[in-house]
C-alpha cells in the first residue's frame, strides 16, 4: 500500500542530544533547517544526561521552529506546509516526548497530518537530501551502514524500499567505542573526532600497535567492547600500572586521570584503536555488498565524519564496483531534514500512515530498523 506523501514536510527531531527542525520539499530539497546541539551541556558529565537533554529540547525547539517558519515565509512556502514529521523513536524517551508533543500540537493547530518517523530510517535517507546542488547521491537498492554514538547497524534496502537488518552491535556502538577510548586517553566527550585527530599524528614507518576486534562468527554483527578493553590495557601499561591487577573499571579510569598516558603512547593507542574499528566496519560492509549485487553503499551517522573510515569504505565500494553516498557531515549527524526525507519515503512506500494529530502518537525508546511505527 503506497500513498501520496505531503510535498512540504515540516520535520522535528529530538531523539538524543540535538534539537532540530527543518522544512523539506518532496523528501529531498531542504528549504530551511536549524540544529541546536547540546554537546557542551553534556560534556562535563562525559555523556548525555536524559533529564537535562529533555529540558534543553523543551527550551530550544520552539525557537528553532520559529526560525524555520520565518525562513519558509521568506521563501514563500510557509502556507504550503502540508504535513508534519517527527522522530517517534528510537531514542531517549523524555526527549522523544518533547519533540512529538511539540510536533503534534503544531500539526493539530493547523489541521495537518502527522507522520511518526524512525530516526534510523532518517539516517540512511539523509543520502537523498540536497541543498544548493550539494548531496543527493542516494538510490535504491542499497546497503546502508549507520554508525553513530548510539547506533551501529548494517541494513539492506530493496528497490521498493523494503528494509532488512543485516547486523548490529552486540555491545557498544562504534561512536561509543571511539568516545570511551578517547576518554581513556584524556580527551573530552564526545571524543571521536579528537581521537581521530590524535591518531593522524602517528609517525609513518614505525612499529604499529594492533588491537583485536571480537569476531562475531558467521554474522554481520559488530562487537567493540574488546577493542575498548585492549586499549585500556595498553593505556594502563603506558603509565606503569599492571593491567591484570584486580580493580574496577572506575578505579582504573581514575588512575588514568591522575596519571595521563604519555603523548607518544597516546598517539599509538589512538591510531591502533581507530584502525581496529575501521577495519571491523569495512570488513562487514564488504561482505554485505558481496551478498547484495547491484546495491550501492550509503553511509550515515556521526562516525561517518571519520576520515579513515570514509577512505576505507570508498575503497571497499570501488573494489566491488559500487557507488557510495556519504552525505555532508551536517546531514550525517543528527538533524531534522533527514526525518523529513524519511517520512516522505515511508508514506510513499506504504510504511507509514498520515496520522490525525488529535489522536496523539506514542514515542518508543526502541524501534527495530525496518519495522512499521510502534503503536
Ligand atoms: O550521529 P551523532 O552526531 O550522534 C548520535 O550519536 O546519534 O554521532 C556522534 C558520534 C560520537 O560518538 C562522536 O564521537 C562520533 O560520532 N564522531 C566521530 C568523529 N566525529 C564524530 N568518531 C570518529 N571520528 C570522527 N571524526
Ligand atoms: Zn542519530
Amino acid at each position: 500500500m503506497s500513498g501520496t506523501a505531503p510535498e512540504y514536510i515540516l520535520a522535528v527531531e529530538s531523539s538524543c542530544d540535538e534539537s532540530a527542525v527543518a522544512l523539506v520539499q518532496n523528501g529531498r530539497e531542504v528549504i530551511a533547517e536549524r540544529v541546536a546541539s547540546q554537546t557542551a551541556l553534556h560534556a562535563t558529565a562525559g555523556g548525555v544526561i536524559p533529564e537535562a537533554a529533555a529540558r534543553a529540547h523543551h527550551e530550544q525547539l520552539p525557537h528553532l521552529l520559529d526560525e524555520v517558519l520565518d525562513e519558509a515565509e521568506k521563501a514563500g512556502v510557509r502556507e504550503k506546509i502540508s504535513g508534519v514529521a517527527v522522530t517517534a523513536g528510537p531514542g531517549l524517551i523524555g526527549s522523544l516526548i518533547v519533540g512529538t508533543g511539540l510536533a503534534s500540537a503544531w500539526a493539530w493547530g493547523r489541521g495537518l497530518p502527522l507522520i511518526a518517523t524512525s530516526h534510523l530510517e532518517g539516517h540512511f535517507r539523509a543520502a537523498w537530501l540536497t541543498r544548493s546542488g550539494v548531496g543527493g547521491g542516494g538510490r535504491l537498492p542499497a546497503v546502508a551502514l549507520i554508525v553513530s554514538g548510539g547506533h551501529t547497524l548494517l541494513a539492506s534496502i530493496s528497490a521498493s524500499g523494503e528494509q532488512k537488518l543485516l547486523g548490529t552491535t552486540i555491545d557498544d556502538a562504534a561512536g561509543e567505542a571511539f568516545d570511551k577510548i578517547a576518554r581513556l586517553l584524556g580527551l573530552p566527550y564526545p571524543g571521536g573526532a579528537a581521537l581521530s585527530a590524535l591518531a593522524a599524528g602517528e609517525k609513518p614507518g614505525g612499529a604499529r600497535l594492533a588491537l583485536p576486534i571480537a569476531q562475531t562468527r558467521g554474522s554481520l554483527d559488530f562487537s567493540f567492547s574488546g577493542v575498548k578493553t585492549a586499549a585500556a590495557r595498553l593505556a594502563l601499561e603506558a603509565i606503569g600500572v599492571d593491567p591484570s591487577a584486580p580493580g574496577r573499571a572506575a578505579a582504573l579510569q581514575r588512575q588514568l586521570e591522575e596519571r595521563p598516558v604519555p603523548p607518544e603512547a597516546r598517539v599509538r593507542i589512538a591510531a591502533a584503536a581507530e584502525r581496529a574499528i575501521v577495519a571491523a566496519l569495512a570488513a562487514r560492509v564488504r561482505t554485505a555488498l558481496e551478498a547484495h549485487p547491484g546495491a550501492m553503499l550509503i553511509v550515515g551517522g556521526g562516525v561517518a565524519a571519520n576520515g579513515p573510515l570514509r577512505a576505507a569504505l570508498t575503497e571497499v565500494a570501488t573494489a566491488a564496483q559500487r557507488e557510495i553516498a556519504i552525505p555532508p557531515i551536517h546531514w550525517c549527524t543528527d538533524n531534522a531534514a533527514m526525518i523529513g526525507a524519511a517520512a516522505h519515503a515511508a508514506v510513499r512506500e506504504g510504511r507509514a500512515d498520515l496520522l490525525d494529530p488529535a489522536k496523539g502518537i506514542r514515542p518508543a525508546a526502541s524501534w527495530t530498523f525496518g519495522s512499521i511505527a510502534p503503536s
